[in-house]
């Protein structure tokens, strides 16, 4: 089948990861380690997947790499910015998320992987004190450097294209502001009068690499790309973007776990769910500011699944509550607890208890690697602005609220759009219905 008007992924993939920590270095060293056949890239969707192509007699199931060109693990360069100086060897075992043995055999590719110096702004992040930072004065300064940094990056490692994927800490919470977050012209104003309370790092960094012609990737639950003025920027560079925040552990459990409850017609009278995290992303989201955005993000997920207004009798007013709380034995190795309190037949309460003991980098890292693949793939098909086929590698996907569009949790009707995006760049029809 002819895919349509779909470039070939030739040359290098240049995939440039703002942050260089748990998350980072496992999918660094993952893929170097799988492309050397010394691991496998379990949980990745562009390896392992298949999608249905053709009806009936013509009936196939084929790898997304069967059916649209995706770049292949051998030809991913990677680059990266942090706070802290270690290169990706060291940071990857200071992380603690694999043993010695799945890192050592890529340690010489892993330490020529050195952070080029962040864009930080410590009111951003706290508790985050390294001093591998970029000495700018002002926002628009933080941007110019970016895109030197890119442009540099893209020559030196011979790149035909770049990705930059965020995947670094989570920044304080910036709610959307009309005034600086709406227009493209404010924004690019906002950064230039150095407005650092609306302009997060984060910003700069997808700003910098729209307009390198890079598509970004926001990993975290920053507003970043989630406000219009970006959108704008995206349909002015004709690039894609996407976010926010991976669907890696509880959230990705919880939006394959409700459309059972919704399917069934079953009442819920609540959900709580909390989390114990000992990484340098729980220290991050110890700080109130910081858990502000996760929270936003997390508690989304629910009221695109169980509706109120179409079911007042089962989902009007349910309790939804969300911690994380910080507990450093635990390191990467997070924990999860769900309690769920359903209602059934005659309103007679049940509940259902979900305890999933996790490695967040381990979930998080075949995430970055599909994310990287498929946006890179939408540009060289392209489409451009927000990405709603990749809302199924993301917590609380974007969609445009300004025009009272609804976000897509259900996992099902993700991996639906998801199907149908790789069959229609593959040249064939979108043949399911989300409904
Ligand atoms: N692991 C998961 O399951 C999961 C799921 C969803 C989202 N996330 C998000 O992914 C991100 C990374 O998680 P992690 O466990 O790797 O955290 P981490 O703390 O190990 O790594 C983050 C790195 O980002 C760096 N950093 C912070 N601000 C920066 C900036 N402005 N520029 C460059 N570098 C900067 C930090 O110094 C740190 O090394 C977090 O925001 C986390 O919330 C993780």
């Amino acid at each position: 089948m002819e895919q349509l008007s779909v470039k070939p992924a030739e040359g290098k993939l240049g995939i440039l990861v703002v942050g260089n920590g748990a998350v980072a270095t496992t999918f660094m060293t993952g893929v170097l380690m799988a492309r050397r056949g010394l691991a496998k890239p379990i949980g990745s969707m562009t390896q392992y997947d298949k999608v249905r192509v053709g009806r009936g007699a013509d009936k196939r199931y084929l790898h997304y790499g069967d059916i649209v060109s995706l770049a292949n693990l051998n030809d991913i360069v990677f680059g990266c910015w942090d706070v802290y100086p270690q290169n990706a060897y060291q940071s990857a075992v200071y992380a603690e998320v694999l043993k010695r043995e799945d890192i050592e055999p890529v340690r010489d590719e892993l330490e020529k992987i050195v952070p080029m110096p962040a864009a930080f702004d410590k009111n951003y992040a706290k508790r985050l004190d390294g001093d591998n930072v970029k000495p700018c004065t002002n926002r628009w300064q933080m941007v110019e450097m970016l895109r030197d940094d890119i442009r540099r990056f893209r020559k030196e490692q011979d790149c035909n294209r770049v990705v930059v994927l965020w995947a670094a800490s989570t920044e304080i919470y910036v709610p959307v502001n009309k005034d600086i977050h709406y227009r493209l012209q404010d924004l690019e104003q906002a950064m230039k009068a150095d407005d650092r309370e609306h302009i997060a790092p984060s910003m700069c960094y997808a700003y910098a690499a729209l307009i390198e012609g890079c598509p970004f990737v926001m990993g975290a639950p920053n507003t970043t790309v989630d406000i219009p003025a970006m959108w704008e920027l995206a349909e002015k560079t004709k690039m894609p973007i996407a976010g926010k925040d991976f669907k890696t552990g509880q959230t990705l459990v919880k939006s394959g776990f409700a459309p059972i409850i919704g399917t069934r017609c079953l009442g819920l009278e609540g959900w709580f769910s909390t989390n114990i995290l000992g990484n340098r992303d729980g220290l991050v989201l110890d700080v109130p500011e910081n858990f502000r955005t996760k929270e936003v993000s997390k508690l989304s997920t629910l009221e695109t699944i169980l509706k109120a207004d179409e079911q007042p009798d089962l989902y009007s007013d349910y309790y939804h509550k969300v911690r994380i709380n910080y507990y450093p034995p635990r390191n990467d190795n997070k924990e999860s607890w769900d309690n769920i309190d359903i209602r059934g037949w005659m309103g007679y309460p049940m509940q259902i208890k979900i305890n999933f003991l996790c490695r967040d980098s381990i979930l998080a890292a075949p995430v970055c690697l599909d994310l990287c693949l498929l946006i890179d793939l939408a540009a060289r098909a392209g489409r451009y602005g927000t990405q709603r086929f990749l809302s199924f590698f993301l917590k609380s996907p974007m969609h445009d609220y300004t025009r009272g569009e609804e976000a897509v949790n259900h996992l099902y009707q993700q991996h639906t759009l998801l199907k149908n995006a790789i069959r229609e760049m593959g040249g064939y029809e979108a043949d399911e219905e989300i409904d």
